[in-house]
Order: C-alpha cells, then sequence, then structure tokens
C-alpha cells in the first residue's frame, strides 16, 4: 500500500467498551432506577462517551450534547422512536406518535400541529382558568400538605375539560380512573396483561376510553369546541389531511399521558425548589400580586410573558429534574459515534439528566439558579443539546408550550393565594426512573395568605 493510500484508508471503528458492573443478569437497572444521575456520572467518568451496559436491556449510552443531537437529529435517518419505545409503550398506547417513524409520523405531526397552534393554545388557557381557580380555592392549609397527590388531582381535573370538553363530575370521575389506570400500567414493569396485574387494568381502562371518546367523536366533529379534543377533530395538514376517527382516538389517549404525568412532575418540582428557595418564591409572589392589583388575577394568553420569571424557575426545575432521564432509541443501520460502532439493532440510550448537570455547561449544576435562563446569561444556549428535557429533532415535545402555558397558569394563581416552606435540613427523595417524582409525596407547610 502506498503512503497516500495508506492516509485514506479510515481508522477501523471501535466497539463500544462493555461495562459487565452491576448485579447479575441484571446489570445496573436497579442502581438506573434508584439514581439514574449517579449512574450516567459514574459509567460516563469510567468509560467515557459510548459505551454499553445492562440498564433494562442491552444498552448503548452515548452521552453529552453532541451524542443527543446525534440521535435525536438524526439526519440520515438512523434510530427509531417506534422501536425505542417498544417496550415501554407497547399495546397501550397503540397508534401513539411517539411509537412512530417516518413516513408516517411526518404525515400525523404535521395534522397534529394545529391543535398546538397559537388560537387553539390560547382557547385551552381560557377553558382552563375557572377551573383551575375553582380547584385551588379547594386546597387546605397544613403543616404536612401532600404537594405530589394534590398536583395529580388538580392536572387530571384541567384534562377533563381542556382535552376532553367536559365537565367535572360523575363522568369524568370514571374517565379519570380508566386514564390512570393506563397511567400506572405504563409505568409498570409487567408487560402483559394478565388477569390481576396493572397492565390488565390499564388495558381495561384503555377498552374504556375508546368508548367513550368514540361515543363522542360524530359530537365533536359536527361542532368546534375550545378543547384539544375537538381541535384534533377538524385538525387539517396544509395539504389538507385530516385524522381518522382511530387516530383521534390513539393520540388522545396517549397525549393525555404524555400531559398528565410530565406535568404533575414539573409543577411538583418546582414547588419543591421555591419551598428550599424561599427568595425566589417571595420574588415570584411580589411580582404575581403586582399583576394581580392591576387587574391581572388571571392571565389570559397574551398577557402570559409578564410572568417570564416562573418560565426561568419552570425551566431550571426541568433541568434539575427532567421528567424523563433518558431517552431511548433503536438503531436501524450501522452508524458510527466518536469513532465508536453503533450497530444496527442495538438499543441506544441518550440522557437529559446527564447533559443538565455538566460541568462544562452550567455554573454550579447543583445549584437551583433560574438565572441561568434569563436573557442577560442564557446559560441554555452554548449547544443546542444541552437542555433538552422537551427532546429535540422531530419528536420534539409538541406539549411543550401547552405545558409552559399550564405552569405559567397555575404558578401565578398559587402564588397569590399561597405560600409553602420545606424544613432547612429536607432534601426531597426523589426517583427519577420511569418518571421524575418525589418518593414521599413532597409533604410542605403550607398557608394560605390571600
Ligand atoms: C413539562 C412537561 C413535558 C415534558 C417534560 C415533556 C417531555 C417530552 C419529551 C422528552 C418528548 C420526546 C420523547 C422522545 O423523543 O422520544 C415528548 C414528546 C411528546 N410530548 Fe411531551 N412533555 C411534556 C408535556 C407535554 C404535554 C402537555 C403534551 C400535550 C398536551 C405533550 C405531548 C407530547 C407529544 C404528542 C409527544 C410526541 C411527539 C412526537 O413523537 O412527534 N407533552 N415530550
Amino acid at each position: 500500500m502506498t503512503a497516500a493510500a495508506r492516509l485514506d484508508t479510515p481508522k477501523p471503528l471501535k466497539q463500544p467498551p462493555y461495562d459487565d458492573g452491576g448485579l447479575p443478569l441484571i446489570g445496573y437497572t436497579l442502581h438506573f432506577m434508584h439514581d439514574t444521575l449517579d449512574l450516567a456520572f459514574k459509567l460516563q467518568r469510567r468509560n467515557g462517551n459510548v459505551y454499553r451496559s445492562r440498564q433494562f436491556l442491552d444498552t448503548v449510552s452515548l452521552m453529552g450534547p453532541d451524542a443527543a443531537q446525534y440521535v435525536l437529529q438524526d439526519r440520515e435517518d438512523r434510530f427509531s422512536s417506534a422501536e425505542g419505545w417498544a417496550f415501554f409503550v407497547g399495546k397501550l398506547f397503540e397508534g401513539a406518535i411517539m411509537a412512530m417513524d417516518d413516513p408516517q409520523h411526518r404525515i400525523e405531526r404535521r395534522i397534529m400541529q394545529q391543535a398546538f397552534k397559537k388560537p387553539a393554545l390560547s382557547s385551552y388557557v381560557d377553558k382552563m382558568a375557572p377551573y383551575m381557580v375553582e380547584r385551588l380555592s379547594r386546597w387546605q392549609p397544613s403543616r404536612k400538605f401532600m404537594v405530589f397527590q394534590n398536583i395529580k388531582k388538580l392536572t387530571l381535573d384541567l384534562a377533563a375539560p381542556v382535552f376532553m370538553g367536559i365537565e367535572l363530575g360523575p363522568e369524568a370521575d370514571k374517565l379519570n380512573d380508566a386514564f390512570l389506570h393506563m397511567a400506572e400500567a405504563s409505568l409498570g414493569f409487567v408487560r402483559y396483561s394478565v388477569p390481576g396485574t396493572k397492565m390488565h387494568k390499564g388495558m381495561k381502562g384503555r377498552e374504556y376510553m375508546i368508548k367513550v371518546l368514540r361515543d363522542m367523536i360524530p359530537q365533536k366533529r359536527a361542532v368546534e369546541t375550545p378543547d384539544l379534543f375537538s381541535q384534533m377533530c377538524h385538525a387539517k395538514s396544509d395539504s389538507g389531511e385530516a385524522f381518522t376517527d382511530d387516530q383521534v382516538i390513539n393520540h388522545m389517549i396517549f397525549m393525555m399521558l404524555a400531559a398528565h404525568d410530565t406535568t404533575t412532575s414539573t409543577l411538583t418540582t418546582m414547588i419543591y425548589a421555591l419551598g428550599k428557595n424561599t427568595e425566589w418564591q417571595d420574588r415570584l409572589r411580589a411580582h404575581s400580586q403586582t399583576l394581580a392589583a392591576e387587574g391581572l388575577s388571571n392571565l389570559r394568553y397574551d398577557d402570559l410573558d409578564k410572568v417570564d420569571e416562573i418560565s426561568w424557575c419552570m425551566k431550571e426545575a426541568l433541568r434539575m429534574y427532567p421528567p424523563l432521564a433518558a431517552i431511548p432509541r433503536m438503531c436501524k443501520k450501522d452508524g458510527e459515534f466518536e469513532g465508536y460502532k453503533i450497530k444496527a439493532g442495538q438499543l441506544v440510550n441518550i440522557y437529559p439528566i446527564h447533559t443538565h448537570y455538566m460541568g462544562e455547561y452550567w455554573k454550579n449544576p447543583f445549584m437551583f439558579d433560574p438565572l441561568r435562563f434569563s436573557p442577560e446569561r442564557n446559560e441554555h444556549k452554548q449547544h443546542m443539546f444541552q437542555w433538552i428535557p422537551f427532546g429535540g429533532g422531530a419528536h420534539m415535545c409538541l406539549g411543550q408550550h401547552f405545558a409552559d402555558l399550564q405552569v405559567r397558569c397555575v404558578m401565578h394563581q398559587l402564588l397569590q393565594h399561597f405560600k409553602w416552606t420545606v424544613p432547612d435540613d429536607y432534601r426531597m427523595p426523589y426517583q427519577l426512573v420511569p418518571i421524575a417524582k418525589p418518593k414521599d409525596g413532597l409533604p410542605v407547610n403550607l398557608q394560605r395568605i390571600g
């Protein structure tokens, strides 16, 4: 071989090193569930940015924002979201958009996007306001107010009118029960519908929800109303495609899940962070009270940018406790990342929880510091994929703005009427997998102030 030819010869790719630590057979599965952040840093330090290990399944971990960009942006159509999520989403969420790949994904996402455009979002905000005020007025001050359960109930109660367009009452309660069974099954580890298991109850819940949704479709198609269900029935892509009844049903079921646990998680971790960092709580409250004194006790869509600081706190809570700590994909064709071969048929994971704490991008990453998201600092903008609680690329969360609006509205209300603290030495025990949540329900000392 000539010297020139030798120079042209590409270097052979390395295999990702296999880290066979952890427990026999299950490897790092328990560590992953118990402390995803600790595991991510530990294995990255030991193995570098690309390594194989057992975390539920045989997984190649790709660490850091470049890796997240490589996988999520997926310029060469190498990674399947459908197959990546198959183990977790399965039959319970058949037809879910997250469990689709192109070209079907592209077509259905284009239609779905119509239900998240400004006029639709604005009508959801208006629809939500009276229910939110009424439900929050029922909160009873207590020295041990359990935040997680109460926020979960709140987001569920808001979903009935905003998502489904139904009034709260026995019908909504029944639907909420069916939905909760599905949500529980989706987070459980038994993936088969055997009587007595959560999965079985979840599948029954799904059947009930399908029936209710199907019965309501003619009425939703007949008249456009300010709820997500109706918007999905009327949504048309720019080229005129619309959803069939089955597609509307499948998307509604998945979206309720995608919205519920994630928003509950976000509001809960924000309440924790503001209970610990009361100077931020006081700062936000002072601003909300000023707005209320100007007649803005309830915010409409166009007022929401007046509470940007609530949104910085939300972003910071999502940085520290991203509801989805890791995002899976299946590699469909051989690829290469940083000199390592990523083989077709290999499950890969990227880790928002890891990039969110990398010292290279975040100053004092363990500190709650919402100002990093202020326009003056914009610390999150050094790399497009360093802050990725909503994912990125083709499957990036469609409900990001919806979630932001809901959090701004709920927090603005909460701050006007309540104040809360946690003891100085309290550290919220939390789990990050499957979805970030406090293990103890987050008890706070809640007082009414107005
Ligand atoms: C703070 C709250 C939320 C967080 C942190 C969050 C996070 C995420 C993430 C990380 C993904 C991408 C998953 C992947 O790439 O595999 C995603 C997708 C999705 N989310 Fe959210 N989400 C939130 C709220 C919502 C809400 C409120 C809705 C609906 C109203 C929603 C609807 C969706 C949908 C439809 C997808 C799938 C998009 C696609 O596959 O094209 N999410 N979300």
